[in-house]
């Protein structure tokens, strides 16, 4: 991929290949918003892109609840910082991972909730949490989906060599990273990068699109 070879590319690189799939879709912010769960595990930060959005009116939705499995990891105190409500439910407390879900599903259902974005929720969920939230369980994952679904799509990505890599945002089924894309965005992968550059690089494109990804859903829902 010569255009992209110099490093001093990839701003223009990234904007290129900013490709969501369905970015002519109509998508409509009118209508109430959406009453929105997210879930997380660690830094948080694609959480707080959708806060971002919603403040900024690109998003149609309320965040009405922050679930995440980690006490004290990046994700509360940005919800801290928000003033966003946020609870912890910790895996190592459940016998199992349907005991778990059945907690997540309890505690959005008690705010009812609209739809679920698993926003870097690391754990596998089970048919419980997928079945109670059919067709509204968001995930984004850090790769070109099908491609390098799983745990580190990032090392999976430059393993294998390719030129291009990016995220996705897609409904969540019982095959793991394999449900319904909802939307993606690509980015280069440079010959100079490493684990962190194209980990960064892909991450500033999951804040872009998983707002517009969640839009996108929810404008669909709304037409029914
Ligand atoms: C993101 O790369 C997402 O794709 C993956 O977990 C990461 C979460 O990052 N599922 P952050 O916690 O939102 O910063």
């Amino acid at each position: 991929m010569p255009a992209f070879s110099d490093p001093s590319d990839h701003q223009a690189g990234e904007q290129a290949l900013l490709q969501p799939p369905m970015q002519n879709t109509p998508t409509t912010l009118s209508g109430p918003p959406i009453r929105l769960g997210v879930m997380a595990s660690g830094n948080g930060s694609n959480f707080e892109a959708l806060a971002t959005a919603v403040k900024a009116g690109r998003l149609n939705a309320e965040i009405v609840l922050l679930v995440v499995n980690n006490p004290g990891c990046g994700a509360v105190t940005r919800a801290e910082r928000l003033q966003i409500p946020h609870t912890v439910i910790d895996h190592r407390v459940w016998k199992n991972r349907e005991r778990l879900d059945q907690e997540l599903v309890r505690s959005f259902n008690a705010v009812q909730v609209d739809a679920v974005v698993m926003a870097g929720w690391m754990r596998i969920v089970t048919p419980v949490l997928i079945g109670a939230f059919a067709g509204r369980l968001l995930n984004i994952h850090p790769s070109l989906l099908p491609s390098f679904r799983g745990l580190d799509a990032v090392g999976q990505a430059l393993e294998a060599g390719v030129c291009i890599s990016g995220c996705t945002v897609h409904l969540v089924s019982e095959e793991l990273d394999a449900g319904p894309i909802i939307a993606q965005a690509a980015v280069p992968v440079l010959k100079s990068d490493n684990h962190e550059s194209l980990a960064a690089r892909i991450h500033r494109q999951e804040h872009r699109l998983l707002p517009h990804a969640v839009q996108l859903a929810a404008s669909r829902w709304s037409q029914g």
